[in-house]
Order: structure tokens, then sequence, then C-alpha cells
């Protein structure tokens, strides 16, 4: 047994919420964790949005297609990656991965919901002021958990090799 990879084993995408306040320092400590992802060059290239008012949370939800449930978040982040850096996709998920993790040590569930790639991301950037050098990468709402599937995945033999690739 090992705490940190409990955490991470344990982790499950929430996407419903409990009315519970989530304490300031879990907040901060997985912001920190963001913080400290690895990027490329180290240019740490992202610009983190918290966003906790209820009528913005409705308006993030409105405009995504599977994240309607970020209106019943108690928080949402909204991650973007800075454009001109060549690696801030990579970057910003490393960053994205940390945070949910973060909150996720302190029993506050989240998930990932798409920001890159898809047609609202330049319309929750301008929502949320952030200059055009920037894109969305991720939305990341959270709550303490209220339900949470357990999505079955893929074992090990079949995604792992060892050494050498051979077909089966
Ligand atoms: C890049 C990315 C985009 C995702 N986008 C969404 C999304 O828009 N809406 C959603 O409900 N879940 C989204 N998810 C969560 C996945 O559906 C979830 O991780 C997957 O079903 C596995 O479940 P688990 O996270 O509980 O292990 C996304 C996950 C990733 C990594």
């Amino acid at each position: 047994m090992n705490l940190g990879t409990t955490i991470i084993k344990g982790r499950r995408s929430v996407r419903s919420y409990r009315d519970t306040e989530i304490p300031e320092e879990a907040i901060r400590d997985a912001l920190e964790c963001a913080r400290q992802a690895p990027t490329a060059m180290n240019a740490q290239p992202w610009l983190i949005g918290v966003i906790r008012e209820k009528e913005t949370l409705a308006r993030i939800a409105a405009l995504t297609d599977h994240g309607k449930f970020i209106g019943d978040a108690r928080i949402c982040f909204a991650i973007f990656g800075e454009k001109k850096a060549v690696y801030y996709l990579e970057d910003c998920s490393c960053a994205t991965m940390n945070l949910i993790l973060g909150l996720w040590a302190y029993g506050v569930g989240s998930c990932w919901v798409a920001g890159d790639k898809k047609p609202y991301a330049g319309a929750v950037r301008e929502l949320l002021g952030v200059p055009e050098s920037h894109t969305l990468v991720s939305l990341v709402p959270a709550g303490f958990p209220a339900e949470m599937a357990a999505p079955q995945k893929k074992d090990m033999r079949s995604i792992s090799f060892s050494e050498r690739f051979v077909p089966r």
C-alpha cells in the first residue's frame, strides 16, 4: 500500500456534486499542484481561471456540449495555454491532471471537460476576458462527490509491453 498511488488509482471523474463548501486550503493546494507540473523547456505557459460565481458557472455550462454539470459545481477551473509555446497542450494537460489529483487528495471530485478542439473554446475565453494569446485547454468543475461511477479500465496486458511489442 502506498498513499500516493492509492489516491491516483482511486480517482474517477465526478459529475455530480454535494453543495458543500470546498476548503480554501484544498483549492490553493490543488492550484499549487498544477503550478508544479512539468513543462517543455520549463515554459509554464498557462493561465488558470478560478470561477466560483454561480452565474458565470451557468454561462460556461451552457456553452459546452458535454459539460452541463458545470452549472452544479461549487467551482470550475479553466486552464488556458499560451499558443506561442510549442508544447502548450501537453504542458496544460499536465497541469490539469496535477490539479485534478490535488483536488482528489482532499476528497474533492472533479471532471476534465474538453476545451481544446471544441467550438466553444473561444466563447469561454471571451467570457472570462482572457486575451487571444491564450486558448482554452480544459475546464475542471469540482465539488465533493454526490455520485461517482467507476468506468472499466483496459487490462494491463492489453496496454503495455516489455522490451518489444508482439502483436497478438
Ligand atoms: C481530454 C479529455 C476530455 C474530456 N472531456 C469530457 C467532457 O467534455 N465531458 C465529460 O463529461 N467528461 C470528459 N472527460 C472525462 C472522461 O469522459 C473520463 O475521464 C473517462 O470516461 C474515464 O473515466 P474516469 O475519469 O472516471 O476514469 C474528458 C477527459 C479527457 C482526458
